[in-house]
């Protein structure tokens, strides 16, 4: 039986819809606030709860074999760390096989204005240390995240970008990382391993509107704020609600960064998974394109 955390989110509906395709017993572990009812048409075994307590936690692990942590939220210390560290102590006591954590990739690099990024690396150090079977997933920015941006560019031909457009990413499809949180937990070569995974092409920022164009065969019409004036902004919220300022630092770190995959990191990935990751253009065709 696997468990699926954030299993209402947009890679957590895509595992379970995968699991289930694949007639996988599958719990999720969801709110009684969220949208879960296609899950439960799906077949999937519903565990109301909140991650925030540790008896929830501890009762959804109940008769467990596979967990994929794939939750996140805006109290970092709360979900990115102590869920995790939590699931990953019940995973000990139940003997669980295999654990997938879903962190981020740029984890390592110690950006110390984000405490997602924070919590996430630290989670990775104590899954590492806990003895079980992992695989630690560091994925790009999903592809899905630019679904609402592709229909407002198809409506108004606008693309809206903050700070450097050179700044490169390698978008994932959101429906190859669910594949491989799976495969994951069943292939032998990716036990014990930490993954970068991100599309196969390295896109310059300026890239994606162009992708937008194609697309929706028209001209675009781009709004290119500096990260001076989210900054400037930033410090202004900062005087009012100091707590928002620092929940913005994540964003900062995503904008001011690059996040991409080198070809060696996805060439590792499809030949551990066997499979051909998607661009991004061939991903919104799917979703969004004419
Ligand atoms: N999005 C990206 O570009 C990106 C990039 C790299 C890594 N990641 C990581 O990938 C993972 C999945 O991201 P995502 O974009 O799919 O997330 P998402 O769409 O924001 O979904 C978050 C999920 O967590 C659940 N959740 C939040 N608080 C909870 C609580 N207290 N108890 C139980 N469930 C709770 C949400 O449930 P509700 O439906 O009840 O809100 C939802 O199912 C996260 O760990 C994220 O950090 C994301």
């Amino acid at each position: 039986m696997y468990l699926v955390t954030g299993a209402t989110g947009s890679l957590g509906r895509r595992i379970v819809r995968q699991l289930k395709e694949d007639d996988q017993a599958t719990r999720v572990f969801v709110r009684l606030s969220s949208h879960f009812s296609e899950l439960e048409d799906r077949g999937a075994e519903i565990f109301i709860g909140d991650l925030k307590l540790e008896r929830d936690i501890i009762k959804a692990c109940d008769g467990i074999q596979y967990i994929i942590s794939s939750h996140g939220g805006n109290d970092a210390q709360a979900l990115d760390y102590r869920a995790n560290i939590d699931l990953i102590d019940q995973a000990v006591a139940q003997n669980v096989k295999h654990f997938v954590f879903i962190s981020v990739l740029g984890a390592d690099r110690g950006y110390q204005d984000s405490t997602t990024f924070k919590a996430k690396r630290e989670v990775e150090k104590y899954l590492i240390d806990s003895g079980l079977n992992y695989t630690i997933l560091r994925p790009s920015g999903f592809a899905n995240n630019l679904i609402p941006l592709a229909e407002r560019f198809r409506d108004t031909g606008i693309y809206f970008s903050i700070g450097e457009q050179q700044n490169r990413t390698s978008i994932v499809s959101t429906d190859d990382l669910a594949k491989i949180a799976i495969a994951s937990t069943q292939i032998e070569a990716a036990k014990n391993q930490i993954f970068a995974v991100g599309g196969p092409d390295i896109l310059k920022r300026e890239d994606i509107s162009r992708i937008f164009a194609r697309l929706f065969n028209q001209e675009p019409l781009i709004i290119n704020p500096p990260l001076q004036l989210f900054d400037g902004l930033r410090m202004g919220i900062g005087l009012i609600n100091p707590q928002l300022n620092k929940s913005l630092g994540t964003l900062r770190t995503l904008l001011a960064h690059e996040f991409f995959c080198t070809t060696e990191e996805v060439s590792r990935l499809e030949s551990t998974f066997n499979l051909k990751m998607e661009s991004l253009e061939s991903f919104l065709r799917r979703y969004v394109g004419q």
